[in-house]
């Protein structure tokens, strides 16, 4: 597989690419290499600025027409973010969020298999499953996956991805990458209800709107539940340590790879990637997005509203359920690829609100 960064004959597929990660990735893409892309998505807002550049083609598609991936899977290297992903969908929508998180990547792994494509596959740290306060590291090889009860629909995502996952493992002749990621935060991450999306959104955009619009935080449950927020811009360097690693496996990727393993295992691989130093209960997490929310207002953090607990079904609807800690062992990713997220948890905040605060406010 030819994937040197300078080559200008190799189209790389981002499908999701109009998405948080996506957008982050499709730009690093265009930065960082001389690759065309192809990028497959429903929805190109967050890509205004790239829509006629020269090295991309987009097209509004998903993954339901059998000839959008037929055209996906003609690339060498093909990533997959495309996903319902959203906690507060997994309840009212839970066939929906089954279809987009194992029917259409199968569908995608099948033609990958077919094409001989390195299929690079998102899935996420819920197929952990529901991790109790005192659980430890997660490891991707040998951490088992306990769900909640077939009740509880929180958990319809989580499956879907963990079967999705098991396809793509078992496919004879494909040559796969899985993605795990661990709450990525950054700047475009989800959407502003009422604004430009509906529902409720992840933890980071619902709290930067209340900032925004003077109302308090909600705490589900108390904010007791733990989560290793990571940096978007690690993530996507994680990615091309990840497309690095793959290429130097045939052979042919320049020096870049040079401090990491040769020969590194990468495919047939799944990846945790996230921050175990920047962990936070949510309620900790509250605490410092008012902090540094009034320091970006100039503001005394004592005149914003005070954090309000409310019950998890009550806030979602019948059907909610949570992991309460994610912590990832990110062993393999630097045993394998040199790669360790470096961003500091009070960084990413001061980074994602203070574009929120601008983005929103106009
Ligand atoms: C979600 C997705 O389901 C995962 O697949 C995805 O990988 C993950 O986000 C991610 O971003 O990586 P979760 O971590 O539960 O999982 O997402 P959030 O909705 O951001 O919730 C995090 C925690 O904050 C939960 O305990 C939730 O109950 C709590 N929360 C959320 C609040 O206390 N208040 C809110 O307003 C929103």
């Amino acid at each position: 597989m030819n994937l040197q960064l300078n080559d200008r004959s190799v189209t790389v597929a981002i499908v999701g690419c109009g998405g948080f990660i996506g957008s982050h990735l499709l730009d690093a893409v265009l930065e960082r290499t001389r690759w065309r892309v192809f990028g497959v998505d429903l929805d190109f807002y967050r890509l205004q600025h790239r829509l006629n550049h020269e090295r991309c083609e987009f097209l509004c598609a998903d993954l339901a027409s059998p000839e959008v991936v037929a055209r996906i899977a003609r690339c060498p290297l093909v990533i997959n973010l495309a996903a319902i992903c959203t906690p507060s969908r997994y309840m009212g929508e839970a066939c929906e969020v089954i279809r987009s998180n194992y029917d259409h990547p199968a569908t995608l792994a099948d033609a990958c298999a077919k094409s001989g494509s390195w299929l690079v596959h998102f899935s996420t740290s819920e197929i952990y499953g529901k991790t109790a306060a005192e659980s430890g590291e997660l490891f991707e090889d040998s951490t088992p996956a306990v769900f909640g009860p077939v009740t509880s629909s929180r958990w319809s995502y989580a499956t879907a991805k963990l079967l999705a996952e098991r396809y793509i493992a078992g496919l004879p002749g494909l040559r796969w990458t899985v993605v795990r990621p661990f709450n990525f935060i950054g700047p475009y991450m989800d959407f502003m209800p009422g604004v430009d999306g509906e529902g409720i959104p992840r933890v980071l955009a619902n709290f930067s709107t209340a900032l925004l619009r003077g109302e308090p935080l909600k705490l589900v449950n108390g904010g007791k539940a733990k989560r290793c927020f990571t940096s978007v811009h690690d993530a996507v360097d994680f990615l091309f340590a990840l497309f690095m690693a793959g290429a130097s496996e045939s052979g042919t990727a320049s020096g870049a790879a040079s401090e990491v393993e040769r020969n590194a295992e990468v495919f047939s691989q799944a990846f945790n990637v996230g921050n175990p130093e920047n962990e936070v209960s949510i309620a900790e997490l509250a605490a410092k997005m008012r902090q540094i929310y009034a320091e970006i207002r100039g503001v005394d953090v004592a005149s914003l509203p005070d954090p309000q607990v409310v019950a998890g079904e009550e806030y979602y609807g019948a059907g909610y359920d949570d992991s309460m800690r994610r912590m990832p062992s990110v062993e393999k990713a630097q045993r394998l690829l040199g790669f360790r997220a470096a961003t500091p948890i009070d960084v990413c905040l001061r980074e994602s609100l203070t574009w929120f605060v601008k983005h929103y406010s106009v």
